[in-house]
């Protein structure tokens, strides 16, 4: 490799350190455990004074090797894979808090990561919800306990975005971390530490793997964070990345930034057609003029990516669901499911799926009403995709 690789070259390279039989696909060490030539290198490997393989929850060569490469993609001196995007952001909450903390979340984050930091209220850890756009709500929230600040850009599923410099400042004004969950752009479109923050986390399960195989997650950050913050975390409550799906992990890898390129200009498509339906009241996609943050939004990331949601039309709850699902029910190419990132189009209703956990308040907050469905547009051709979607919002609908 040259002295800096560029992107595409660390995609498909960085992180391969070949065994004794010199194979040129990645190694997958499915192996639970690793053997010691001794009891005293056991006890040097144990303590860490000896920094060889000691147990794959918490340390395995496949697993290194991915977080060596997605290391490299985002620019960041280090990182843990987990066994979900989930666990990822709990060892994130873990390895910075403690009773008595504080942090503040955009309210548009996906579902489960709001439910996960109500659950830490009941270990003292509270949580204020400002909205991810008002840079004021985020300065008033902030108090001296707060540890970190925690956002999606774009979010999940309203695909606001968040000015990543803006918020870093303010992090590093109360001494706290700004943590990104890069999932929607991935490195090949947005790099967070660059921008300023200091924490990335990832769902590898969408566009990572990008074609809906395994689950995984990963955390990156400096090489404290990651030796003292993070690795205790992974060690003793073990929400590991398994052998296997790093090394799955790794080949979704080598195909990330072209796949993001050409499922980002399929959703541009998809997005200027929606635009033009007469039974869609309002698109929301990044790479539109039209998004309130479209500027923003190009000054963070190279394209809008590839989640599109919009509105359908309806008096009220009730009617705007029955549109909603019966332009779901009505598609026939489109997979209704809650994953995104596939190569293959999925189509969702956040509000009685990725986010029904939600109370209505909650929900309410985040901007996610009843007719609102996110597609997560992958490799289809676009002209497909949106015969598809004329087929469902053309779908007659009884309220
Ligand atoms: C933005 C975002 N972050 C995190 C997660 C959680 O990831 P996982 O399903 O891998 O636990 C999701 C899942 O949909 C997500 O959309």
């Amino acid at each position: 490799m040259t002295d800096q690789p560029s992107f595409d070259t660390l995609a498909v390279r960085a992180g391969i350190e070949r065994s004794q039989f010199g194979e040129h696909s990645e190694a997958l060490f499915l192996t639970s455990s690793f053997v010691f030539e001794n009891a005293a290198q056991a006890a040097a490997r144990f303590s860490g004074s000896d920094g060889g393989n000691v147990y794959s929850r918490f340390t395995n060569p496949t697993v290194q090797t991915f977080c060596d490469r997605l290391a490299a993609l985002e620019g960041a001196p280090a990182g843990i894979a987990t066994s979900s995007g989930m666990a990822a952001i709990m060892a994130v909450v873990l390895s910075l808090t403690r009773a008595g903390d504080h942090m503040v979340s955009a309210t548009g984050v996906f579902g489960a990561t709001m439910q996960l930091f109500n659950m830490f209220g009941r270990y003292g850890v509270e949580t204020t919800y400002v909205p991810l756009t008002d840079l004021d709500a985020w300065r008033a929230a902030m108090r001296p306990n707060t540890r970190l600040l925690y956002v999606e850009s774009p979010s999940n599923p309203l695909t606001e975005i968040g000015d990543i410099r803006a918020l870093a400042k303010l992090a590093n004004e109360f001494g706290a971390m700004l943590v990104v969950d890069n999932c929607f752009c991935t490195p090949a479109l947005q790099r967070p530490l660059e921008l300023g923050a200091h924490i990335i986390v990832h769902s590898a399960t969408k566009y990572i793997d990008g074609q809906g195989r395994v689950l995984g997650g990963a955390v990156l950050g400096s090489e404290s964070y990651v030796k003292d913050g993070l690795i205790p975390v992974l060690r003793t409550a073990g929400p590991t990345l398994s052998a296997f799906n790093a090394w799955v992990l790794l080949k979704g890898l080598e195909t990330l930034s072209i796949r993001m390129e050409r499922q980002s200009a399929n959703a541009l498509e998809v997005a200027r057609w929606l635009a033009a339906q007469p039974q869609v009241s309002k698109v929301h996609y990044p790479g539109l003029p039209s998004h309130p943050q479209h500027a923003l939004a190009m000054s963070q990331q190279k394209t809008g990516g590839a989640i599109v949601s919009f509105e359908v039309k309806g008096q009220g709850d009730a009617a705007q669901r029955a549109r909603a699902w019966a332009t779901i029910d009505g598609c026939r190419l489109l997979s209704i499911t809650g994953n995104l990132g596939d190569t293959k189009t999925t189509i969702t209703h956040p509000a009685t799926t990725t986010h029904g956990r939600l109370t209505p308040d909650a929900r309410r907050a985040a901007g996610i009403g009843e007719g609102l469905v996110r597609l997560a547009v992958g490799l289809e051709s676009p002209a497909d995709i949106c015969a598809d979607l004329a087929r469902g919002l053309a779908m007659p609908i009884e309220v």
